[in-house]
């Protein structure tokens, strides 16, 4: 069975702020989607890297793509949600039911050659797959209804979750058909009864989300990550 990646990118940025979806913004001399995509196609593991966009955008964006070759494969079927994209993606990808998929997020521009390797090292003989997080570093508080402290949670054994998240594409799909109200892939293989690995990643691996993430990406980007 082979490994790819598949890269949901049809979102509008809400909470960005811009007219222009954030994972096309200028991030450290290019499209904030060209980090990601460069990364992936640059893992020697991965096959095919498809990205699935709106069905009225084009990758392009006054970038040259052609170093990625034919690797790079962009897909016209951006759905309603990041779930409603990733299960159209895995339709229109055609991968085999016991290929691997890793689903990164677009805006995730710093993720790490070894943290991907790392995921696929950990997973490729594993019988659910996983996904990249991290521990959780802050104290937790749980809100009343007046916005004051009811409680203080335990952060041991919480963890965040990152992408890319790894699953057989057979697995994945079955488990998206069956539970579309998710926010990640992981959530919806949970819901069949099953329990994927953490993979121990770095808080570097963030979600560009606020325009105060870019900032700290770009210095990410700029030193190498
Ligand atoms: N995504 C997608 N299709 C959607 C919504 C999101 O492919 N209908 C993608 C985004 O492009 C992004 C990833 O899923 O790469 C993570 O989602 P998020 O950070 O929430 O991005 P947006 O939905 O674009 O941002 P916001 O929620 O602020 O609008
Ligand atoms: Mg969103």
């Amino acid at each position: 069975s082979e490994f790819h990646a598949l890269v949901p990118a049809a979102g509008f940025g809400a909470r960005m702020g811009h007219e222009l979806p954030k994972q096309y913004l200028p991030l450290a001399g290019k499209p904030m989607i060209a980090h990601a995509l460069e990364t992936l196609c640059a893992c020697p593991d991965l096959s095919t890297v498809f990205v699935v966009l709106a069905p009225d955008d084009t990758l392009f964006h006054g970038y040259d793509w052609s170093h990625c070759g034919e690797k790079l494969q962009p897909l016209y079927c951006g759905g309603e949600t990041r779930a409603e994209s990733v299960a159209n993606g895995l339709l229109a990808s055609e991968l085999e039911p016991d290929d691997w998929v890793l689903v990164h997020d677009a805006a995730r521009p710093c993720l790490m050659q070894a943290h991907l390797s790392k995921l696929i090292a950990e997973l490729r003989d594993d019988a659910v797959g996983g996904i990249l997080a991290v521990p959780v570093a802050d104290t937790l508080k749980r809100a009343d209804a007046q916005q004051r402290i009811a409680c203080t949670e335990p952060r041991e054994g919480l963890w965040q979750a990152q992408t890319p998240q790894m699953f057989r594409a057979g697995l994945l799909a079955q488990a998206l058909q069956q539970c579309r109200n998710v926010t990640d892939e992981a959530s919806a293989v949970e819901a069949l009864g099953l329990s994927p690995k953490l993979v121990a990643s770095e808080s570097t691996n963030f979600k560009v989300t606020y325009p105060q993430d870019l900032l700290l990406a770009e210095l990410l980007l700029q030193q190498g990550k």
